[in-house]
């Protein structure tokens, strides 16, 4: 099943693309716990090779950030974690950079999108690494780093392709959107994931440190900006309004005593 996927995704692919993700690098299975788990214990054995891809159907324990479940019904997404090396590039011994992942990745996903949708179409960023579509959500990010034998980013990314509105939980039916009610039709995922996979392999690392063509396009998507927030930053809580980002791609909060704070990392945010 992966070569016959693996060869819908580099289809037309010029030959220095090929020679860097061949068949080897990926792996689709029908079902697995979480993509992301499989491969950050591929990294943490030190078996990971740069742009290695898992990818599947269903997760039966798909994660989202702060330990929040990722639920998809069978077939209809794209579920998929790409593994980063930091350790032998411009990322190496640069770890202020690495924050900028979650950031580059939602540039690439969501240029990828947007190429898609067409030009009457713009997603929203909101801070660290959704994108959105008039406030729902389309995709979530979730960068997580093995930092021995070899520092590693593992990638995770969902993307709600053909997903049919009715099939999302009940809960999550109004704050959650899809490819398919955007455009009224199915789109190839495979097509998309390897779209995506091109930005990885044309610009990482690059674009972590050549940073601002980056930055412009999530300041430019800024969901968040001039709303009022709470955000608890490890035991600490800020409230404040988003006044952007940062140099870095971190969360600047405007707080009720005059203070800017620069937020790089939230466990929870609510708007007020
Ligand atoms: C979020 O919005 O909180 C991030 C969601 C990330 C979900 C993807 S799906 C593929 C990969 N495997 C996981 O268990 N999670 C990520």
């Amino acid at each position: 099943m992966s070569e016959r996927i693996h060869a819908e995704i580099v289809r037309g692919w010029s030959g220095e693309d090929l020679a860097r993700f061949p068949a080897e690098r990926f792996r689709h299975v029908g079902e697995t716990g979480s993509t992301n788990d499989d491969l950050l214990a591929l990294a943490r054995s030190g078996g990971a090779a740069p742009f290695d891809l898992f990818s599947a159907d269903f997760q039966t324990r798909g994660r989202g950030r702060r330990g929040d479940r990722w639920e998809a019904t069978p077939g209809r997404n794209l579920l998929f974690s790409l593994a980063l090396p930091l350790g032998t590039n411009v990322l190496d011994g640069d770890r202020h950079l690495w924050p900028r992942l979650p950031h580059l990745t939602a540039w690439i996903v969501g240029s990828t999108v947007e190429s898609i949708l067409g030009p009457g179409h713009r997603l929203q960023a909101k801070w660290p690494n959704d994108l959105l579509h008039e406030g729902l959500k389309l995709a979530g990010i979730l960068v997580e780093i093995v930092l021995a034998p070899q520092p590693v980013a593992v990638v995770g990314i969902g993307l709600n392709v053909n997903l049919r509105h009715e099939e999302l939980p009940p809960e999550l039916r109004p704050i959650a959107t899809s490819l398919y009610e955007l455009l009224g039709c199915e789109s190839s995922r495979w097509f998309l994931l390897g779209q995506i996979v091109r930005g990885f392999l044309h610009h990482f690392p690059e674009k972590t440190a050549d940073f601002s063509p980056v930055l412009d396009w999530i300041r430019a998507r800024d969901f968040l900006a001039g709303q009022v927030l709470s955000v608890r930053s490890g035991r600490e809580w800020f409230e404040g309004i988003a006044r952007g980002l940062g140099d870095d791609g971190e969360l600047l909060l405007d707080t009720r005593d005059g203070t800017l704070v620069r937020i790089v990392s939230a466990e929870e945010i609510r708007r007020r």
